[in-house]
């Protein structure tokens, strides 16, 4: 098989990111079990896409990645602690996670919360402390960060999420769901990359809006996935939703609907990125992943 330059980018990138997490980890003074919990659902792999997506729009820009790897993995702390609670007993009920069994199926509840808690408050800690970024920066994406993870961006999307269960919503409220409960922390990623690079108003209105049709289309894909997934390649467990209720694109539109609404938001992303001022190579091919992905 021919390695293309994202699939080059993403095994550099993925590797840096896994080497890094323990080291932030390592670093904190906690009991060991807190700590052997946070390490358990952190190394246990996934795709890395927002730690990609914020290195990627950096890359774009020219800018020297040290200054995004800080953030990069506050945000696949975030990312992981949502999924850790998303799979609980009064969430979605899920024994797999990545392959491995969920994190309260090891740890038990009590602890999943309390290493999903851990996780998230520490992201904060590893912005405020970076070395490479700016006071005036570092503000500014602890603010974005709670913004986009808080109740008015992800969970808030998890709220809708649960109180949409068992009941058929309309096209627009599936959407604030997808937009709230996936797409602010992709979005974060993006805008993260954009204001450390220092990119022009334009340039991060055009990538918000970019960032917006992805994190639908990435929701959209997932639950796809979910129906005619392979359990093997996806590492958690299919018919989810199904059995949970929820509505989601396939639900409302058919399969095939749901994959028309998919490419008509990979291709609104795409035109968006063709506005930027710089090439966003990286950032393209990142699209054309999330629409082929088949985990
Ligand atoms: C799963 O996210 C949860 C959603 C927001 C749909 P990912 O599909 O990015 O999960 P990992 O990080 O690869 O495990
Ligand atoms: C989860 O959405 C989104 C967050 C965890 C914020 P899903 O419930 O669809 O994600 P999966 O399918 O369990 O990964
Ligand atoms: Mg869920
Ligand atoms: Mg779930
Ligand atoms: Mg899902």
């Amino acid at each position: 098989m021919n390695e293309t330059a994202l699939d080059l980018f993403l095994t550099e990138q993925i590797t840096e990111i896994e080497r890094r997490l323990p080291l932030h980890l390592n670093s904190i003074k906690a009991p060991r079990v807190l700590k052997d919990a946070m390490n358990y659902s952190l190394q246990a792999g996934g795709k890395r896409l927002r730690p990609a997506l914020l290195l990627a729009t950096l890359k774009g820009y020219g800018v020297s990645l040290e200054r995004g790897y800080d953030t990069a993995c506050a945000v696949e702390m975030i990312h992981t602690y949502s999924l850790i609670h998303d799979d609980l007993p009064p969430m979605d009920n899920d024994d797999m996670r990545r392959g491995k069994p969920t994190n309260h199926n090891v740890f038990g509840e009590a602890m999943a919360i309390l290493a999903g808690d851990a996780l998230l408050t520490y992201s904060f800690e590893v912005i405020s402390n970076s070395r490479h970024l700016t006071d005036v920066d570092k503000a500014m994406l602890v603010l974005l960060l709670s913004k986009s993870a808080g109740p008015s961006g992800m969970v808030g999307g998890q709220v809708a999420d649960m109180e949409g269960e068992n009941r058929s919503l309309s096209i627009e409220e599936l959407e604030y769901i997808h937009d709230h409960k996936t797409g602010e922390l992709l979005s974060f990623s993006i805008e993260a990359g954009s204001l450390i690079a220092g990119a022009g108003k334009e340039d991060q209105a055009m990538l918000r809006a970019f960032a917006r049709d992805l994190g639908l289309a990435f929701q959209i894909k997932d639950d796809i996935l979910d129906i005619e997934g392979d359990n093997e390649k996806i590492g958690k467990p299919l018919g989810s939703d199904k059995e949970n209720e929820k509505s989601t694109y396939p639900k409302l539109l058919g399969l095939a609907g749901a994959k028309d609404k998919l490419d008509w938001h990979i291709n609104r992303a795409k035109a968006y990125l063709y506005k930027t001022e710089k090439d966003h190579f990286l950032l393209h091919e990142l699209t054309d992943y999330i629409a082929k992905r088949t985990y």
